[in-house]
């Protein structure tokens, strides 16, 4: 009986094992006696954690911690990230060194030993314990008492810091932990990437790129309650961040305030830093928050001196008191060399300019004393000629402590309210001061008396003059409507005229984001008559081109200026005076790299909107043309792409109404006489009375070749549609080559499949243009290709928004993700298209937008 009862035991184990290869250990704990080996795991008590060994996606094995729970490997800690095991099996051990001290170490098959723990205290009867907190510790056996670990996996960070772990200096030992990348994604391999702390002056954490020593992003110094650089650390319910300077240590960590949520702070292989959740409900690590998360984040955007603001355009400001170095520089928006004091300082007399909301200039030179107050801190500033700034410490209260500068001030950004940054005071001349009484930066430091009562003088002059020209404007209102002759000028050009004709030259008040401000625009209506005449009835040989939504046709006016009027084709749903308010609300979109929209004619049959004329038509009567597109070089390719981005940007983001455009392609891009790039069609779904507000949409209105996956088959669109045809754009730019939707050349794959293959085979730059392959940025080439492969990336939340897009395209500091696979890319996807377009028999697909109707 007994005999049977153990057979079948073994019979039991032996199926087990059979159908669960990966047997774990039952336990938290390695003893001397009981070694782990690749096919076991150690499980923390509370299963939060797991210890075992894995293979990242490189063939190698490495001995790591992930989240037990979570199905989609998440490695929190790698031990041998630099030393894999290469042999098939491996074992962990806990051994009595050469010198007879205990550490835990990882075997390869011929046992030697190519990780350890490396701990000098000679000790027996120790045990490596997985903690639920995802610590490995290695402890005497009968002691648990954290002050007394031998050694812990928190003590010796990777890339991932985890609640409690805690990043900086320890006095003592001078050791400094720090989080440094991987080398990618499947391998754990040290990487560029580090996240420091730097513990001089006043302390504050870096982000580097360790391998050409170069700093891209600093959190601003701890004041208090964050780091002076990182609005977004509001005490949140969820996690509390802590900060420690005393004798012994400088530290920073964060704390999980409900331990049944998961988050963990990671520098990626990328350069980003990026903290994630782990949503249950939906199964997935959500992006709470990364960084440099904006132009502004990188570090020394706009010089010393130079004040960053991610609101402003351009970004960069010089402070009152303060003007460009360079101003050449300055003009074409790089704000490098920063700005320089637009008087003489005196020292003694000088004063101190109050800033809010200001992260605090780079720190490692300032000298901090922590029981200074704020008005003893401003006496030490200003009898100490070298000062240049000085700030609180600690924000807390009414604030505390005293920091100075006595260096140029670098990396400073100022924040839109509060909940961002500090006051900072900077030293300018005393004649500036007055003149400025505001807080804040200001565009132009102009610098003296004389300066300051020509300004006044002009002032009052200015007001009078508006005042002359608001009465001046009126009556000439009055005159129009009497004899209704037409008028196409807003208020803006006609003022203009009236200043010249007047003697007065004015400048306009452009910036240069090229947005205009255009509050009191007001939309000119053109009569049906003149524009038949200017087209001469709308004839063939005027006849610009086709869209969706109507002819194009050139037109030119009894005053000679040529303008292209698109006579929309069908009616909509709307009534005329919604209509009007519509295009009143699109007309006043000005960037310079949207088509402006001079007006409308609208009469009971009648829609038209008229535009300025572009010399140069489409993008696409270039680039898919074999003679002309030669004339496209490299650099002007690149400058249309950039100008592309900006344009969508200030649609989706910057414009005070937020417009999804629906459909972007090549053919609504315009080019100028210089060949700047104007996007054209934007906001002709809201003319048509589209509910921009709605997530699902019942006409599917777009392109073929163009359209997102989510939006042909399902009908949803966001902002992450239009990415995604600017992404298709983007690699029709570089390729020269239609994306035709569904095929491309014989391998049945379109041009988002054919540039995925060539990316993953490494040979990307295949795709250029072969027109322009004799000069070009070969870095510029693969960044475009890559960020195209971003942007049309299946999932729409993987698809970057458009300002990490020109972020992207701006800098080539910052390392780009790795896409994945493009949506539409399988021929295979082909026949669900086919059918999809099947609904509507007189559909064209290519080039000319189609509206399915009931797409959904
Ligand atoms: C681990 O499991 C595999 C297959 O499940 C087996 O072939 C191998 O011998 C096991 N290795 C060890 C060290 O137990
Ligand atoms: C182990 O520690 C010693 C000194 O404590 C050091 O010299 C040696 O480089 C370390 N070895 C490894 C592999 O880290
Ligand atoms: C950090 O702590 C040390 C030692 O207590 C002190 O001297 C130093 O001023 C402190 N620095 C800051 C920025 O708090
Ligand atoms: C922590 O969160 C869980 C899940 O939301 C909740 O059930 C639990 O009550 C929370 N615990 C505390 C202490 O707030
Ligand atoms: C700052 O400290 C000085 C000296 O301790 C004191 O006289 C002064 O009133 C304090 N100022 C403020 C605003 O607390
Ligand atoms: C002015 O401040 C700098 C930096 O803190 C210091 O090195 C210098 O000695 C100070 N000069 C005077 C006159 O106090
Ligand atoms: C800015 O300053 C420069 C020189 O100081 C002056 O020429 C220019 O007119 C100023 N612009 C404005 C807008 O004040």
């Amino acid at each position: 009986m007994k005999r049977i009862y153990y057979h079948t035991t073994t019979i039991i184990v032996f199926i087990l094992s059979i159908f669960f290869p990966c047997l774990t250990l039952a336990t938290d704990t390695i003893t001397s006696t009981q070694p782990l080996t690749i096919n076991q795991t150690l499980v923390s008590t509370g299963e939060v954690f797991e210890l075992g060994f894995f293979d990242p996606g490189n063939n190698n094995l490495y001995l790591g911690i992930w989240y037990k729970k979570i199905k989609q490997r998440t490695y929190v800690w790698v031990a041998n990230r630099d030393t894999p095991v290469t042999s098939p099996s491996a074992e962990l051990k806990l051994t009595i060194g050469d010198n007879g001290n205990g550490n835990i170490i990882v075997l390869n098959q011929d046992e030697t030993a190519v990780w350890s723990s490396n701990q000098s205290v000679s000790t027996a009867n120790t045990v490596a314990q997985l903690l639920d907190s995802g610590n490995f510790v290695l402890r005497m056996d009968n002691d648990e008492d954290p002050e007394n670990y031998i050694w812990q996996s928190f003590e010796n960070p990777t890339n991932t810091l985890l609640p409690g772990m805690k990043l900086g200096w320890d006095r003592k030992t001078g050791v400094n932990r720090f989080l440094r990348s991987w080398k990618s994604d499947t391998d754990p391999k040290v990487g560029d990437y580090s996240f420091k702390m730097n513990i001089h002056g006043f302390p504050e954490i870096f982000i580097s790129k360790e391998t050409d020593v170069r700093t891209l992003y600093r959190s601003g110094p701890w004041n208090g309650r964050r780091f002076s650089g990182v609005p977004e650390m509001k005490s949140v319910s969820l996690i509390e961040f802590e900060f420690k300077n005393n004798s012994d240590e400088v530290l920073y960590w964060f704390k999980m305030l409900n331990g049944s949520y998961y988050s963990r702070l990671v520098m990626s292989s990328s350069g980003s830093l990026e903290r994630f959740t782990w949503v249950e409900s939906s199964h997935a690590w959500s992006e709470y928050w990364s960084a440099p998360r904006d132009q502004c984040d990188a570090y020394k955007k706009c010089g010393p001196f130079g004040v960053c603001d991610a609101n402003a355009s351009p970004v960069c400001k010089c402070m009152t008191g303060f003007r460009p170095k360079n101003q050449q520089a300055w003009d074409l928006r790089d704000g490098s060399d920063g700005c320089v004091w637009s008087s003489e300082l005196e020292c003694g007399s000088d004063g101190f300019l109050p800033l809010k909301n200001m992260k605090l200039p780079e720190s490692s030179k300032a000298f901090v004393d922590q029981s200074m107050n704020l008005s003893q801190c401003a006496e030490i500033c200003k009898s100490n000629c070298s000062c240049t700034a000085y700030a609180n410490m600690d924000i807390t209260g009414v604030g505390s402590g005293c920091v100075i500068w006595a260096v140029d001030l670098l990396d400073m950004r100022q924040y839109a309210d509060s909940e961002g940054g500090q006051d900072l005071y900077v030293r300018v001349a005393a004649s500036d001061l007055d003149q400025s009484p505001t807080i804040g930066a200001s565009e132009n430091g102009s610098s003296n008396n004389v300066a300051k009562t020509v300004g006044i003088t002009v002032g009052i002059s200015a007001v009078i003059i508006i005042l002359l020209l608001l009465f001046y404007l009126r009556r000439k209102k009055m005159q129009r409507l009497k004899n209704s002759s037409i008028n196409r000028k807003g208020p803006h050009e006609r003022s203009q005229d009236f200043l010249m004709s007047e003697g007065i030259i004015v400048q306009s008040k452009k910036d240069y984001s090229g947005e205009t401000t255009t509050d009191d625009l007001e939309l000119p209506l053109f009569d049906f008559t003149t524009l038949t005449i200017a087209t001469e009835n709308f004839s063939d040989e005027n006849k610009l081109g086709q869209g969706g939504f109507g002819c194009v046709y050139k037109g030119i006016l009894v005053e000679g200026e040529i303008i292209a009027v698109k006579r929309l084709s069908r009616t909509s749903g709307q009534g005329v005076e919604e209509l009007k308010n519509e295009v009143r609300l699109i007309a006043k979109l000005q960037h310079r790299n949207l088509v402006r929209l001079l007006g409308c004619c609208i009469e009971v049959e009648e829609k038209l909107l008229v535009y300025e004329y572009m010399e140069n038509k489409s993008l696409n009567t270039f680039l898919f043309d074999k003679e002309k597109s030669a004339r496209l070089n490299w650099q002007k390719r690149f400058d249309i792409i950039s100008g592309i981005a900006r344009g969508l940007l200030y649609l989706h983001q910057d414009s005070r109404l937020r417009i999804i455009h629906r459909d972007l392609k090549a053919s609504n891009v315009l080019l100028d006489k210089e060949m700047n790039p104007k996007i054209s069609d934007f906001g002709m779904a809201r003319i048509f009375g589209g509910d921009q507000t709605e997530a699902e949409t019942k006409k599917v209105v777009g392109t073929y070749g163009y359209m997102s996956p989510e939006y042909a088959m399902d009908g949803l669109f966001s902002i992450k549609s239009d990415v995604f045809s600017f992404g298709v754009l983007v690699l029709e730019i570089v390729s020269g080559k239609k994306n035709r939707g569904f095929y491309y050349s014989s391998n049945q794959l379109n041009l988002l499949g054919h540039t995925w293959n060539l990316w993953t085979q490494g040979k990307a730059l295949e795709l250029l243009d072969e027109s322009i392959r004799a000069e070009f940025s070969k870095d510029e080439v693969l960044r475009c290709i890559q960020i195209g492969l971003l942007c049309v990336q299946e999932h729409a939340e993987d698809r970057p928004n458009m300002s990490k897009v020109v972020l992207l395209l701006s800098s080539d500091v910052l390392n780009l993700p790795q896409p994945k696979y493009p949506g539409f890319s399988l021929g295979k996807r082909h026949s669900e298209i086919e059918s999809l377009s099947k609904h509507d028999e007189s559909l064209t697909i290519n080039g000319v937008t189609v509206t399915v109707l009931d797409g959904r």
